[in-house]
């Protein structure tokens, strides 16, 4: 079974995503931390983020792999650990960016299919129910108020010592979403067949019971 989750930047979808896993016994798939890892390998090397074929030749041999763990899920690149590098300011303001490269997404769905296809699977992201898993059986799409989404960003932060302030989290929200929204390959997009769930006044177990209700339907 594939549940594919959407939604705008820091809609809560990788917390819901990560309980829904959990509790059906499910893997996970961040498709964000892919895109995150693409962007600090290329930050980390000073290629130009509009140079698609100096990124491509980069990103090729590059290996990004997850690995549960009590607290979240570690994320590794050629083997090191960049679980908290690709959530820092510059991998978050400049992924929009990377991950717009029609030959970057390319790639990354072709990594994110032959993920699914050998697992039951919760996927994450911004194209899952349109472009990545168009055959998913449960497509939610997240949303909730740029207000609410800049507070949850802000408790995040300030666990991993960052402080920019909500106002800033904000704008900074606004600016990643007009991106992912705008762009020419896979916008970000609501699926014909998706649900959609507002998640400014639900609590997270109700929004992982409401999903996990679809999923039992589809069983
Ligand atoms: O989900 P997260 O906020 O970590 O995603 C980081 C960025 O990766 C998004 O702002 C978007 O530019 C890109 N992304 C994407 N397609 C996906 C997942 C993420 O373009 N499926």
């Amino acid at each position: 079974m594939q549940i594919a989750i959407d939604g705008p930047a820091g809609s809560g979808k990788s917390t819901i995503a990560k309980r829904v896993a959990n509790q059906l016994g499910f893997i996970y798939c961040d498709t964000g931390a892919m895109y995150r890892t693409a962007t600090v390998m290329a930050l980390r090397k000073g290629l130009k983020l509009d140079d698609e074929a100096a990124i491509m030749a980069a990103l090729k041999p590059l290996t990004i792999t997850f690995k549960p763990a009590p607290e979240g899920q570690l994320v590794f690149m050629d083997g090191e650990d960049v679980t908290l590098a690709i959530r820092q300011e510059d991998a978050t303001n400049n992924v929009s960016q990377v991950s717009a490269l029609p030959k970057v997404r390319e790639e990354m769905v072709k990594r994110q299919r032959a993920i699914a296809a050998a697992n039951d699977i919760v996927m994450d992201g911004r194209d899952i129910g349109t472009t990545v898993l168009p055959q998913a059986e449960v497509k939610i799409f997240m949303i909730a108020s740029v207000q609410k989404r800049a507070e949850r960003r802000y408790k995040e932060n300030v666990e991993k010592g960052i402080m920019t302030p909500v106002a800033v989290l904000a704008e900074e929200i606004e600016a990643r979403d007009h991106k992912d929204s705008t762009r020419a390959v896979s916008p970000l997009r609501k699926a014909a067949d998706a649900v959609e769930i507002d998640s400014s006044n639900m609590t997270i177990d109700q929004e992982v019971a409401e999903i996990i209700a679809l999923a039992n339907q589809k069983r």
